[in-house]
């Protein structure tokens, strides 16, 4: 088990350009199961998550290759419709194929992925948009079969009781290739959906109204191959900024998505940091001590204060003055990195969806294990700023999400280390 070993304590300083976004690429990789011809991703970020999306392609028959940050994606021939356990649970956003797969197949077998890393994550959203799309669907001892009579979807009109992304996406997903029209009713607004659409559209696909609340989606049986470039990370954008806001320094962050940023921008913006947005560039210089965020942190749908930056942004203000209180609204276990970074020497408390973190003057180093991805990217945003050397563990979490994490920090000046 790899693990990397973080001296903290010393100013950040340098240019990083932003990866592309992971729940961007996921997505548009199932995407690209649809219809025939060639997709092309540039700016794929080389994660280990997009490996097992690769994988779970190939398996179904697709041919994917990935290399210098472009995947290449062919689906034609793909006639598999099942994806075995051991791939479902090498990654939990396996689930978003499965809406690719009945558009493609009008048949699909999979597993619901297990593990608990942010609390319950059960699929019943995604399940019932597929029934209201023609699915049959059936349990038998935890593989989940899914059916559509005739093979081909027909469009509905769906009301999502949460705009959740995954499940927008997965009806996006077969309902692009349905008889019909689809409307979807309190949509997820996410960027990563918008790119997600464009990629379709590029390919022929007819859908109107994403990053609004109703999506309209006509269907068609014709998509063609295409070249899209993935979208910036917006997380993996406000993390490096929260690591230089929380250990001191500046940086010039290129290739990003600044208006999309926006919520976490503005919320980053009271902790005293100066903050230079432009189109496709962030400069940033964290000086003296941060402050606290006066108003309350509250994660919302987007366009809200995104959860995936909760984590990140609370490593920042453990050192800040004064108390800030986060409410964690979209996931019911989202807090599991406040013990790590208390370990370290920060105050916080946490009731029930609310953390109140009272700055300290000072973190200090200490062998922690990330549980989950932002998790983890909080913990070495902690070891960076605290005094000493932090051996932070369960890294296979920060690959997932993270291109070449230590290079990118190491660039910044960060001493970090793989071991
Ligand atoms: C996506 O997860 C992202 N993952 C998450 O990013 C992100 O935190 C989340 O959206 C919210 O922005 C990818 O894009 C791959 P949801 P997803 O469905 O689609 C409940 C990261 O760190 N729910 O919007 O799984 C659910 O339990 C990851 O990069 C149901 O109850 O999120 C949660 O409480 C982690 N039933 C809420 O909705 C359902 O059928 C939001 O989940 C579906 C969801």
């Amino acid at each position: 088990m790899q693990k990397f070993i973080i001296t903290g304590g010393c100013r950040l300083s340098g240019e990083l350009t932003l990866q592309g976004s992971k729940n961007s690429a996921l997505p548009i990789m199932a995407a690209a199961l649809l219809g025939e011809g060639e997709s092309v991703l540039r700016n794929c970020p080389t994660l280990t998550d997009v490996y097992s999306a690769s994988r779970i392609l190939s398996c179904l028959g697709c041919k994917c290759s990935i290399s210098d940050g472009n995947a290449v994606i062919d689906p034609c021939g793909a006639s598999g419709s099942e994806i075995p356990e051991e791939l479902m649970r090498e990654m939990r956003s396996s689930i978003m194929f499965m809406g690719a797969i009945l558009g493609r197949t009008g048949e699909c077998t999979f597993s619901v992925p297990g593990g608990c890393e942010l609390g319950p994550r059960p699929i019943d959203m995604h399940l019932a948009a597929l029934r209201k799309l023609g699915a049959d669907i059936s349990d038998c001892g935890g593989r989940i079969h899914c059916r559509i009579a005739g093979g081909r979807a027909r469009g509905a009109k769906i009301n999502l009781p949460f705009p959740s992304v995954g499940a927008t996406e997965n009806i996006i997903l077969c309902a692009v290739c349905a008889e019909g029209e689809t409307i979807v009713n309190n949509a997820a607004r996410e960027p990563e959906i918008c790119d997600l659409c464009s990629f379709l559209r590029k390919r022929g696909a007819d859908i109107k109204g994403d990053g609004e609340s109703t999506i309209v989606i006509s269907g068609t049986d014709k998509l063609h191959g295409c070249e899209h470039t993935v979208m910036p990370d917006r997380i993996a954008g406000a993390t490096y900024l929260s690591m230089v806001a929380a250990a001191g320094g500046e940086i010039i962050l290129k290739n990003t998505c600044t208006a999309e940023m926006e919520p976490f921008l503005s919320v980053l913006e009271q902790t005293g940091c100066r903050i230079y947005p432009a189109e496709n560039r962030i400069y940033l210089r964290s000086g003296a001590r941060l402050r606290a965020v006066r108003d309350r942190i509250r994660t919302m749908p987007h366009p809200g204060f995104p959860t995936d930056a909760q984590a990140v942004l609370m490593a920042a203000l453990a050192t800040a003055d004064g108390a800030s209180v986060f409410e964690e609204n979209i996931f019911d276990c989202r807090y599991r990195h406040t013990a790590a970074l208390c370990k370290m020497g920060a105050d916080i408390e946490v009731l029930g969806k609310v953390a109140v973190v009272r700055g300290v003057p000072k973190l200090r180093g200490a062998d922690v294990e990330a549980t989950d991805l932002r998790g983890g990217a909080a913990m070495a945003a902690a070891a960076l700023a605290a005094e000493g050397t932090t051996c932070l563990s369960g890294i296979s979490h920060i690959d997932r999400g993270y291109e070449k994490f230590e290079e990118a920090v190491s660039s910044l000046g960060g001493r970090i280390r793989r071991v």
